[in-house]
């Protein structure tokens, strides 16, 4: 008798697309009287679509790690190659404009511009990113896409004042999806909310990679970093742990006492 061969459907992992790779990346930071080593030889990768977490103590060196990462700062000597370009080759001008078009910035005290309306926020950063390439006709329903988004598509004309922390939060988040960059970073956007405020935050940002976003989260927070997809922890400059990062754990773990 013949066999029929029944075809299963095996799910195949394929493997993460590297968005960011780190390579050797020093900052030295000298003054008169010394040089401070703040990053010493950082080597790890960011995953496409994923959350990643930059976690550790303050002073461990996340905002200067997320500064270079976004070409705010210059590493001394390393490279971030992001999205295939190098970041460092770049000038000033043509980094601003690849900034604007492919990183949306998220704050710790959200700074949303306290007159305007949550609406007149993400407008606001239409206007000054050029609307992503949508007509200025589509804006507003494009503003009010993002707050729907991140779940604030009922309160648009509340000032800042009117809202919570994490309302506010979410409304910085609309702001940063305005102009559709492909990535969010973020710096302690959690840092100032209660921690059940900052697990809903964490979650509307996990949304977005959803989404086909990439989120680069800095947290000093280790329970909120643990659920990222992917991430590193800093301390004192160097990476002392990693989870689907590839990177180089080049740093001691050895509590001092
Ligand atoms: N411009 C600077 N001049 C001197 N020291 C700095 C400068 N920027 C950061 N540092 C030092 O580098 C270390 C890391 O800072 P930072 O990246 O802000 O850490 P984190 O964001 O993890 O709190 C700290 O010890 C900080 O004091
Ligand atoms: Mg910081």
């Amino acid at each position: 008798m013949q066999q029929t061969i029944i075809p299963t459907l095996t799910t195949i992992a394929l493997p993460a697309v590297t968005l960011v790779q780190v390579e050797h990346l020093t900052r030295v930071i000298a003054t008169r009287a010394q040089k401070t080593v703040i990053l010493d030889d950082i080597n790890f990768s960011v995953p496409e679509h994923s959350l990643f977490a930059i976690n550790g103590p303050s002073g461990s060196g996340k905002s200067t790690l997320l500064n270079m990462l976004t070409g705010v700062d210059r590493p001394n000597s390393g490279r971030i190659i992001f999205g295939g370009e190098e970041i460092r080759a770049k000038s000033e001008n043509a980094l601003a404009k690849w900034r604007g078009e492919h990183v949306g910035i998220i704050f710790q005290f959200f700074q949303l511009v306290p007159t305007l309306t949550a609406l007149e926020n993400v407008l606001l950063a239409l206007e000054l990113g050029g609307g992503g390439g949508l007509p200025r006709r589509e804006w507003r329903a494009r503003a009010q896409q993002c707050l729907a988004t991140v779940d604030m598509g009922e309160l648009p004309h509340r000032l800042p004042s009117e809202l919570s922390g994490g309302q506010q939060q979410r409304v910085a988040i609309a702001r940063a999806l305005a102009n559709n960059p492909p990535v969010l970073v973020a710096d302690e956007p959690t840092g100032n909310l209660d921690s059940k405020t900052a697990h809903a935050v964490f979650d509307t940002l996990a949304n977005l990679t959803q989404q086909g976003k990439t989120v680069i989260y800095v947290t000093h927070d280790r329970e909120l970093a643990g659920r990222a997809d992917a991430g590193i922890a800093l301390l004192d400059g160097r990476i002392v742990e990693q989870h689907g990062a590839n990177a180089v754990v080049n740093g001691t773990t050895e509590v001092q006492s």
